[in-house]
């Protein structure tokens, strides 16, 4: 027998925004405790649709902490000197210059990428949360890696499936940054050695296969030359982003997404840094070692 409803949680439905990913969830106010149905609903919804979002919500940084805890527990971001000083779970992402300084990180990746992934446990997902944005620009783009898996032919379904993904942020940081960073220390490089994960990785949640590389950090394939490892890994990250297996998110102050970085990439999108404010509200969801279950 189903298990029956509160009047709240029957009010709560999901909609599909795009055939591949993304759900819009309504009849959710996130700045209360959430019942463990409704939970357990907006878990399957992340788990099968890769990214949720909730609109007109209202939330305090303690309130955001909360409804993340929910999710799993917290990191708190290396940069800590853009999080919030009582709350440093909160990182703050924004071009906006307080007293002569950024308040916040700002010029997210403009490539797609997963979270983390050059970490042995790279981070299961985000809450991102939007107080200012931009009438125009600064949207953020996800792509379904489900979708990007299933629809490869078989035979390179088959050799992605034996393969492993070298994520290096070293290599990464140094051929992007090289001009607007200071170069890392030793000591920082000795941190972030290259790291292996499965090119195909298997959801905990539903079992589903997705492609889990990204032209960010993923440097080879194990084993493979690096050149033609970067051509497939370019080719296939093109496949994995064209327009069908896309949702662009367009910010309204208000607006919760919750994204998942097992089955999805993201990406920012530009906007005019000058003239315009974006202030966003992220905390990010510790990850388990990815697996691939053949
Ligand atoms: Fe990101």
């Amino acid at each position: 027998m189903p298990e029956a409803l509160s009047k709240d949680e029957s009010e709560v439905t999901f909609e599909a925004l795009t055939p591949h990913i993304g759900s819009l969830a309504q009849g959710i106010d996130v700045s209360k405790p959430i019942s463990p149905t409704v939970m357990a609903r907006l878990r399957r919804e992340l788990a099968d649709r890769s990214v949720v979002v909730l609109r007109d919500q209202s939330l305090s940084p303690e309130q955001h902490i909360a409804v993340s805890r929910d999710f799993g527990p917290l990191e708190k971001h290396v940069l800590s000197n853009f999080c919030l000083p009582e709350h440093p779970e909160i990182f703050v992402v924004s071009n906006i210059i307080e007293d002569g300084r950024h308040i916040g990180a700002h010029g997210g990746s403009k490539r797609y990428h997963s979270d983390l992934s050059y970490l042995v446990e790279p981070s299961m997902g985000s809450l991102f949360y939007c107080l200012e944005c931009p009438d125009e620009g600064g949207e953020t783009a996800f792509a379904s890696m489900f979708a990007a898996f299933d629809g490869l032919p078989e035979e390179r379904k088959t050799w992605l499936a034996d393969r492993n993904g070298v994520h290096d942020y070293v290599w990464n940081y140094e051929r992007s940054h090289s001009k607007n960073r200071a170069p890392l220390s030793e000591e920082q490089k000795t941190k972030t050695p290259p790291v292996l994960h499965p090119a195909v990785r298997t959801h905990p949640d539903n079992g589903r296969p997705a492609l889990f590389i990204s032209d960010v950090f993923t440097r080879t394939f194990e084993g493979e030359d690096e050149s033609e490892s970067q051509a497939l890994i370019k080719e296939l990250m093109d496949f994995a982003t064209q327009p069908a297996f896309v949702y662009v998110h367009k910010w309204r102050p208000g607006d919760l997404i919750i994204w998942d970085n097992r089955s999805a990439v993201h990406k920012a999108l530009p906007f005019d840094e000058e003239n315009t404010r974006r202030r966003m509200h992220r905390t990010t969801i510790t990850g388990e070692r990815p697996f691939y279950k053949g």
